[in-house]
């Protein structure tokens, strides 16, 4: 896919807006290591799920699933709904989002503004994550139902296929010198599918999967986190494309570290959503040990904007114990040592 970083100077749909976004080094070794944020959140939307939304509809209507007048339906912690909203509106389907109050309240407004209609699985108002429950409730919705499909993201290859222009970005602008590929993993979609594509682009690279303290799919104990979007929660099946061949390594980061690792980003004026903290907050642990010269990317799988009244607000983050001067401050050191060597 060569040209693959150029985009038209005039487009004529949002969804003509996805993809080649841009990288930023955010650390460097004195031995000439560095850490590039692939930032995804720079996708009409704010998040890299746009990509993989579109797929999911192509691929739903190449094989006729999904003809004019037709409806979508997905359970989604909110970035998925998001971009496939985008993709509904733009093509004339109508789409229910299942959703529940874990997700972030701006997501949630966010889709139904762009036309979404919302289901809640768990409507009194708690912030318990129900993905399981919301997938079955999905499921049940489109059953039966003539010209609707259940995009079930958790199982649908086309998932991965959205996110391998991924792959040829990073390849083409890093002139295939990419050593360490990091990333969240939720339904695995997003790193197994650039993954699995910059296999076939370049050779002798390594992929480290993150996840929640908590999410079960690098082995457990299972018990709630607040990390949004990412992960597989107890009672969730791990996702199809989850591909434990090619991730050479599973990793697990706590809430704290992650959102401490978003608040001290923030202050080099960058804002970075939590599921992308515990992804930074790994990569800057790693970065000062990797041989000279490696180049790590890190995928940024959505901005700070969104979450706002958690990760970034001080009373909610004490009143769930997750407030942590130390642990930002350990961040903020270790960033400012790396960042002096850019
Ligand atoms: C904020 C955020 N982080 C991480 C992920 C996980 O990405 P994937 O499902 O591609 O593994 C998602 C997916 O919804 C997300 O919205």
């Amino acid at each position: 896919m060569p040209g693959a970083l150029q985009r038209p100077a005039v487009v004529s749909r949002v969804s003509d807006l996805i993809g080649r976004t841009p990288l930023l080094e955010l650390a460097t070794t004195e031995t000439g290591s560095r850490l590039l944020l692939k930032l995804e959140m720079y996708n009409p939307t704010g998040t890299a799920k746009i990509r993989m939304a579109r797929a999911m509809i192509d691929a739903a209507e190449s094989a006729g699933e999904l003809r004019a007048g037709g409806r979508i339906i997905e359970s989604t912690s909110g970035n998925t709904g998001l971009g496939l909203s985008v993709i509904a509106a733009e093509r004339g389907y109508a789409f229910t989002a299942v959703v529940d109050h874990h997700a972030a309240a701006d997501k949630l407004r966010a889709m139904k503004a762009l036309g979404a209609d919302l289901v809640y699985v768990v409507d009194d108002g708690t912030e318990e994550l129900a993905t399981a429950a919301r997938e079955e409730l999905a499921e049940r919705m489109a059953d039966g139902q003539d010209n609707t499909v259940f995009t079930e993201q958790h199982n649908n290859p086309a998932n991965g296929v959205g996110y391998f222009p991924v792959a040829h970005e990073l390849a083409e602008a890093l002139d295939g010198r990419l050593d360490i590929l990091i990333g969240a993993v939720g339904t695995g979609g997003g790193l197994c599918g650039t993954g699995r594509e910059l296999a076939k682009l370049i050779t002798g690279f390594t992929v480290i999967g993150v996840e929640p303290k908590g999410s079960v799919a690098f082995g457990g104990p299972a018990h709630d986190y607040y990390q949004s979007g990412t992960g597989t929660p107890e009672g969730a099946e791990i996702g199809a494309l989850v591909d434990f061949d090619l991730i050479g390594e599973g990793v697990k980061v706590g809430d704290v570290e992650a959102f401490a690792t978003c608040r001290a980003v923030a202050r080099t004026g960058l804002l970075i959503g939590g599921s992308a903290g515990g992804v930074v907050h790994e990569a800057l642990r790693r970065l000062p040990s990797l041989p000279p010269g490696t180049t790590m990317v890190a995928l940024i799988n959505d901005g700070g904007e969104k979450y706002m009244d958690t990760v970034f607000n001080d009373d909610w983050m004490a009143e769930h114990a997750l407030l942590s001067p130390e642990a930002e401050g350990e961040v903020e050191e270790r960033l400012t040592k790396l960042r002096g060597n850019r």
